[in-house]
């Protein structure tokens, strides 16, 4: 599991490491905006949340986690990525782990400080097409707004307004950094620092989760 808070690079952090470990990326956030895409009720009602900073409701985020987690590609591993969010998500999975005999096997929360995370996201574009990430000045694509993998249209999301990034931190330190205790308290927790480049944050990860990774 990776935690951190927004832009801290989890999304571009687990995607690398579901390409090197053959496991998918299970991203709360996109499903969420896959939902969102789709202009349904549902959608209309989580995008009324994510493009204020909050969290959407814990029913409806469960209920996405729980039918990505039962895909057959979901059985030999996964690595979760902005989920849970909160305690009563952290218990959700707990119990739902226990349910199908699976264990956690580690928890890395990748820190970096406040402003550096408003320089990050106001520069980020992410593809429509296969959700790949870039950002103009750190990791740009080769053309401008067309995505290298896949020449999918780049695009700025909603919620990555500056105003909105920083009620996202406010809601991050007051909802999800608590889990930080939690999973301190469970012993699964190694917090690693997410400043620098995106090899060196990887590599921090390769060896918080040294000895319990799918090699
Ligand atoms: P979500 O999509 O989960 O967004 P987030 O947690 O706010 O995180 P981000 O996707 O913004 O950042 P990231 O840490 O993945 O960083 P990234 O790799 O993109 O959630 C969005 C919304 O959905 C929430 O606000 C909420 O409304 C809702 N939601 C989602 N999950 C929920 C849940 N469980 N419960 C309830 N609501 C939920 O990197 C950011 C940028 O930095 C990129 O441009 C990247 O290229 C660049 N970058 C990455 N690493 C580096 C580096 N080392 N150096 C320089 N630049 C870097």
């Amino acid at each position: 599991m990776l935690l951190g808070p927004p832009g801290a690079g989890k999304g571009t952090q687990a995607r690398a490491l579901a390409t090197l470990w053959g496991i998918p990326q299970v991203s709360s956030g996109d499903l969420l905006r896959t939902v969102v895409r789709e202009d349904s009720e549902l959608g209309r009602e989580a995008a009324s949340y994510m493009d204020r900073g909050q969290l959407v409701p814990d029913d409806l985020v469960l209920k996405l986690i729980d039918e990505r987690l039962r895909k057959k590609d979901a059985h030999k591993g996964f690595i979760l990525d902005g989920f849970p969010r909160n305690v009563t998500q952290a218990e959700a999975l707990a119990s739902g782990l226990d349910r199908y005999n699976l264990k956690l096997d580690k928890v890395v929360a990748v820190i970096v400080p406040d402003e550096e995370i408003v320089k990050r996201i106001s520069g980020r574009r992410t593809c429509a097409k296969c959700n790949a990430m870039y950002h103009v000045a750190f990791e740009p694509p080769k053309t401008p707004g067309v995505c290298d993998k896949c020449g999918g249209e780049l695009y700025q999301r909603e919620d990555d307004a500056e105003e909105t990034v920083r009620e996202r931190l406010k809601v991050y330190a007051g909802e999800t950094r608590p889990l930080l205790d939690y999973y301190g308290q469970l012993g699964l927790l190694d917090q690693i620092d997410g400043v620098g480049r995106t090899d060196e944050v990887e590599k921090r990860i390769l060896s918080a989760v040294n000895g319990v990774a799918k090699q």
